[in-house]
């Protein structure tokens, strides 16, 4: 089984603008070979994000997962049961590890690393009806307070088949089911070992393709700040700031550059190694959202811009 997620690989027309998005959204840029560069957060150790370059329209191009050696093991010889093919990397710098394909045809990347360790941050204080923590001292932060996501925390996929995709992903990668939107319509998957609530999901679409991928904020005012850069780049927003049920994040969706979309999220359910956790099968009103500033999801919000 996987114990935490890696990277996310694009493949999109030109770097230089996938330069240009990630960096404003506060990552930090490592250039590989001449059609590649890595994204990654302050203080982690590995790329995040991996931009190709095919000088074609955007398309989703590989996940990548760590997880230790039992892990491994177990996976391959789940593929080698199943008879599903390993190949090989699919570029010369590429990690190592196993290279397959899940039933929608998305290229998975698994190899042998140790969980990242993630630093905790001082709980803030925060004045609440009848608790006052934080005493003679101003609340508000400066504008110029940095947004830095501290990591990646998940993506979503588009997929024609919901429950074949939970399927494989659970049967295959060891990944756990933790809630679903009603119709199979959308299921969101976490980590064995102690997880967030979801770093993989899938959502209902005629055919395979990126949706999003969303990056850790250490409060709602960075994650705003954050915001107002991008818009101030001429960036685009999508959805936000709101609530989600499924997960119970707050966030803030961004087009990025090719019509897919980058999330802030702050504050999502974490589920423990031995939790009792029983998944629901929400509506898509309260799956999708509590509350959001602009309302429900634009029309937009679902739709597969891989579709031909
Ligand atoms: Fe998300």
């Amino acid at each position: 089984m996987v114990l935490s997620l890696q990277h996310l690989a694009l493949g999109i027309p030109d770097l230089k603008v996938g330069a240009d998005f990630y960096t404003t959204f506060g990552m930090n840029m490592r250039e590989g070979d001449q059609d590649l560069l890595g994204f990654r957060c302050d203080n982690r150790s590995h790329d995040e994000v991996v931009l190709i370059e095919t000088g074609q329209n955007r398309k989703f191009h590989h996940i990548s997962f760590a997880t230790d050696m039992a892990g491994f093991n177990r996976i391959e010889a789940g593929l080698k049961a199943r008879g599903i093919e390993t190949l090989s990397p699919p570029f010369p710098v590429a990690d190592d590890g196993l290279w397959f394909r899940d039933p929608d045809g998305n290229l998975v990347n698994i190899i042998i690393r140790d969980k990242p360790r993630q630093a905790a941050e001082a709980v803030p204080e925060v004045n609440r009806p009848g608790l006052q923590s934080r005493l003679n001292k101003r609340g508000c932060p400066t504008r110029d307070l940095p947004a830095r996501p501290r990591r990646f925390g998940h993506m979503i996929l588009f997929t024609p088949d919901v429950a074949r995709q939970v399927g494989f992903y659970t049967d295959i990668v060891g990944m756990q089911l933790s809630d679903t939107i009603t119709d199979n319509y959308g299921a969101f998957l976490r980590t064995q070992g102690g997880s967030d609530h979801h770093v993989l999901g899938f959502l209902k679409s005629p055919a395979p393709g990126f949706h999003h991928a969303s990056f850790e904020m250490g409060s709602i005012d960075e994650a705003e700040l954050g915001a107002q850069r991008l818009f101030g780049k001429g960036y685009k927003h999508a959805w936000g700031p709101g609530r989600h049920g499924v997960g119970s994040n707050y966030f803030h969706y961004f087009r990025d550059p090719w019509n897919g979309m980058a999330e802030y999220f702050f504050d999502i359910d974490y589920i423990t190694a031995d939790a009792a956790w029983q998944p629901e099968d929400w509506t898509k009103k309260d799956g999708m959202f509590l509350w959001s500033a602009d309302g429900p999801p634009p029309p937009d919000f679902g739709q597969n811009y891989e579709l031909d």
